[in-house]
């Protein structure tokens, strides 16, 4: 029996003007540190905006800060974007890429998102690598081509379980309080760690986490799944007691 630590991690996404944002990664670090050991890492991934002050209202206790996205290139002429290196000056520890809202807002593929992942790796950052199918995806039976097809473009070569972790996030769960179905969940999850043990010696160490409208009320049935090692929390996250109750699952 494999012993991979649990991450939750929050994706904020746009959201958080700063005394709100600085207020809750202030509350989550203090419940973090009033609680002392967890049963899981936590992570929070801030807007841009808040990056740097969200390291240091947590530096001092276990909470990691992420970014939402990286560029590929470790710098110059790409005005908006931020770079791997510059996530890692300010003390990130890991940075999302290929969340399906970048997917779809931002045309970015699974080469693009694995390029991402590279850089992220190059500059020290554990890549949180994202992959999920739409509705009309999952309608057409097509959920474990597509997941599995973005698995093996969107994760490198140089992937480890160290530098990277995976998360299914299909489409139709994000936002809409749809949650996919344990059943679905486990038969994606087990198709992608297959997936992650016939490519690579430590397939069976990645974490795959699931995203899609996890709330404090069915994070114990999805937490329990065999493959399912963590949770990538967005609407959740933003309230510090539901995510909290989410953390306390583990
Ligand atoms: O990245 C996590 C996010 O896509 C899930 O959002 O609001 O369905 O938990 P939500």
């Amino acid at each position: 029996m494999t012993q991979r630590r649990p991450l939750i991690a929050g994706n904020w996404k746009m959201n958080c003007l700063r005394a709100d944002g600085l207020a809750l990664a202030s509350d989550l670090a203090a419940k973090a540190s009033e609680k002392g050991a967890l049963g899981c890492d936590v992570l929070v991934c801030p807007p841009a905006t808040l990056l740097s002050e969200v390291v240091g209202v947590t530096k001092d206790s276990t909470v990691a800060v992420g970014g939402q996205d990286c560029h590929v290139a470790t710098s110059g002429a790409h005005t908006g974007d931020i770079a791997a290196p510059m996530l890692a000056d300010i003390g990130a520890r890991y940075v999302l890429v290929g969340h399906s809202e970048r997917r779809a807002d931002h045309g970015e593929s699974s080469t693009d998102i694995r390029c991402k992942a590279i850089a992220a790796h190059d500059a020290g950052l554990v890549a949180v690598v994202c992959v999920g199918e739409t509705e009309q995806e999952r309608d057409l039976g097509a959920t474990l081509s597509v997941v599995n097809g973005q698995v093996a473009v969107s994760v490198p070569d140089g992937a480890t379980a160290k530098n990277t972790v995976i998360a299914y996030e299909p489409v139709w769960a994000i936002g809409t309080g749809r949650t996919a179905s344990v059943e679905e969940v486990a038969e994606v999850h087990t198709a992608i760690r297959s997936e992650l043990v016939k490519r690579f010696e430590d397939g069976n160490e990645f974490r795959i986490l699931y995203g899609g409208s996890v709330k404090p009320s069915n994070a114990a049935e999805l937490l329990a799944l065999e493959d399912v090692d963590g949770a990538l929390v967005g609407g959740a996250s933003l309230k510090v007691e539901d995510f909290w109750k989410i953390i306390e699952t583990c």
